[in-house]
């Protein structure tokens, strides 16, 4: 069902159920997280193995000493500057913080989310929620509650409907060694965003291999539909004559108006508004038929880098 009833979510999740919630990146797939049933289920529902570990969200700042320890002075200052917003921490965990949220790690991550529903809610329960993308594991994340519906329909009673994601990409993840800033995921927040604040940090994203980013699978946020990721779309096309091919173009592109299917990210080439339609341009694209989807890559700054991120993981063969 989707509701816009709080209350409703509220009372599922005291009772350990799952919700879908609507927060300003993507949507979230959401369970007490001092509930092992809870935090059980959600990996069961998104078929995501256990390696992988997920991200608390909590109401305000002054919570954050409940779930984390030894937090550096940069993180406070991270956090002050983004919060609520689309900035993970990656800090020490407490010891009640269980190792289903965490995959074993002694690191927990968490974020205050910027989403006036999802703060409502989280006012409302004595717990935090763990919440990964309401996606089935390695798939599209969902900006609408319509995306959600799509992927869960028989399986979740109720998707808490906050209107189609302001941001429309997951948040930056920033984590600690010897309490200096690395960053393991780019995001809705743009490393020249984060850097005004730190300065220079180092950028530990790439590698699926990499245990310190263990959710930075190189296959993920992937179509069903056979997808490329190209430079030049106008000639690239040239190669599939004779299939039915949709584009994911970032701006307008008059040589290819007679391409039937494709959705143009910004018109004007605003990163943020590319970065609003990324997803939903590739669940529809995904859902259109075509044989091939080819995506034009983006200039690689600022939230453009974020945008490619999640393109080049998209087109990775397993
Ligand atoms: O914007 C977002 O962050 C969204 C919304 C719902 O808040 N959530 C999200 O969750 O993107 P998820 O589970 O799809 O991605 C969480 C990422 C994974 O890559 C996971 O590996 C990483 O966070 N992560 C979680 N705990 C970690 C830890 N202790 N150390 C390193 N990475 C961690
Ligand atoms: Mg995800």
């Amino acid at each position: 069902m989707i509701t816009k009833n709080i209350e409703l979510a509220r009372d599922i999740l005291m009772q350990d159920g799952i919700v879908a919630i609507p927060t300003e990146t993507v949507y979230g797939l959401a369970g007490n997280a001092f509930s092992e049933t809870a935090v059980k289920q959600i990996f069961g529902l998104k078929k995501r193995p256990f390696f992988n570990p997920l991200i608390l969200h909590i109401k305000s700042m002054e919570s954050l000493h409940s779930v984390v320890k030894e937090i550096p002075e940069t993180a406070l200052k991270l956090a002050s500057r983004f919060w609520p917003g689309a900035l993970t921490l990656v800090l020490k965990k407490q010891a009640h913080i269980s190792d289903l949220v965490t995959s074993g790690m002694d690191t927990v991550a968490v974020r205050v989310p910027n989403h006036p529903a999802a703060l409502e809610l989280l006012a409302q329960l004595d717990f935090p929620l763990a919440a990964p993308s309401a996606n089935p594991f390695g798939s599209i994340s969902p900006t609408s509650a319509q995306h959600v519906h799509h992927y869960f329909k028989e399986t979740l009673s109720i998707i808490l409907d906050g209107g189609v994601c302001e941001k429309g990409i997951e948040s930056t993840i920033i984590g600690f060694e010897n309490d200096e800033p690395i960053l393991y995921r780019h995001g809705a927040i743009s490393i020249e965003e984060i850097e005004k604040v730190v300065g220079k940090i180092k950028i530990v994203t790439e590698n699926s291999e990499n245990p310190k980013a263990p959710g930075m699978l190189s296959r993920h946020y992937a179509p069903n539909t056979e997808t490329h990721l190209v430079t030049n779309i106008s000639e690239s096309i040239k190669s599939y004559k004779s299939k039915k091919v949709g584009v994911l173009l970032f701006k307008e592109n008059s040589q290819l108006q007679n391409c039937l299917f494709q959705e143009v990210l910004s018109n004007t080439g605003d990163f943020e508004e590319a970065a609003r339609n990324v997803y939903a341009a590739l669940h529809k694209l995904d859902q259109s038929d075509m044989d091939i989807i080819l995506i034009e890559k983006l200039p690689d700054i600022g939230i453009g880098k974020s945008i490619n991120d999640r393109l080049i993981r998209a087109v990775k063969k397993e």
